[in-house]
């Protein structure tokens, strides 16, 4: 059987998670690339070793070279440095920046026609950068922090309130980082809202553990960031682009407009398909989720001069 050719570019943790989980999904064939020698070979090696165990179809190979990711469906790009404890994400800002745009460049070279799934932080910035350097309409270009920012709210209210997660639908927008807008309005146990039934106090607090859900792991792994959560959220989205499933899911998009935000990368309500980004539909929301997604965008805006600054 022939599947479609995704590329993930980083064999880091984040990178081999995503790729193992493709696999065990038989989603598609896997490339894992790395400037490191002998990593991706290894990690690729490992995973195809446990074949006959796990019974998966396609078939992963380790690379350093973009020749052999030519003709990929969809390009992951987990590449760059990890948070350390104490480090935020717009630390890394400069030294992912130079990583994002060799990337780039050179894997959507090999692959003309690829959709481009950005996860390096800091994300909104460095999805920014991605779509800059790639010269591809902003539909092909989008990356993953909503999904996971939501994933993280949903977890929290469901441990919580005990309700099964199953029952749980959460939505985060926003930055993905400090600036996030976890949405208890826009989020439901058994098509309730969040807002009906907790407490402002106990909505504040879940919002506050999802804004910093992150930064709890880095703080508990000493060494690196997460991986299980971003690496499945990657997967839930290039799943998305492969099945060309029309799902809506918090996406890192281009803005026009919506929500009166122009001209910035920031996660929102996307509808996710084979073309990449086919609709941002607008959610209902109040003015103090309007304000609160444009001061978010501020931040982003802000960054992005600043980059732009430190490169001119
Ligand atoms: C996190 C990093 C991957 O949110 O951004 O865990």
């Amino acid at each position: 059987m022939a599947y479609p050719k995704v590329t993930v570019v980083g064999a880091g943790q984040v990178g081999a998670t995503a790729a193992f989980l493709m696999l065990e999904k038989s989603l598609c064939d896997v490339v894992l690339i790395d400037v490191a020698e002998g990593l991706p070979q290894g990690k690729a090696l490992d995973m195809m070793h446990s074949r006959s165990v796990e019974h998966f179809g396609p078939k992963v190979s380790g690379t350093n070279d973009y020749a052999e990711t030519a003709g990929s469906d969809v390009i992951v790009v987990t590449a760059g440095l990890a948070r350390k404890p104490g480090m935020t994400r717009d630390d890394l800002l400069t030294a992912n920046g130079r990583i994002i745009r060799s990337v780039v460049e050179k894997a959507v070279q090999t692959s003309p026609d690829a959709i481009v799934l950005c996860v390096t932080n800091p994300l909104d910035i460095m999805v920014d950068l991605a779509w800059k350097v790639s010269g591809l309409p902003a539909a092909r270009v989008f990356g993953m922090g909503g999904v996971l920012d939501s994933a993280r709210f949903a977890h929290f209210i469901a441990q919580e309130t005990g309700a099964d997660i199953s029952t749980v639908d959460a939505l985060a927008c926003g930055a993905h980082g400090d600036a996030m807008v976890p949405m208890p309005r826009h989020s439901y146990i058994d098509g309730k809202r969040l807002t009906d039934l907790l407490s402002a106090d106990r909505v504040r607090e879940l919002r506050k553990r999802t804004i910093f859900g992150g930064a709890e792991v880095v703080s508990l792994l000493k060494t690196g960031s997460a991986f299980y959560a971003p690496a499945a959220s990657i997967v839930s989205m290039v799943k998305a682009v492969l099945t060309d499933s029309g799902s809506v899911m918090p996406s890192c998009v281009r803005l026009n407009g919506e929500y009166g935000i122009e001209g910035v990368h920031m996660s929102v309500p996307a509808r996710i398909g084979r073309a990449g980004v086919l609709e941002v539909p607008e959610l209902d929301v109040d003015d103090v989720e309007r304000t609160a997604l444009q001061e978010s965008a501020e931040t982003i805006r802000v960054s992005i001069a600043s980059l732009e600054a430190m490169d001119a």
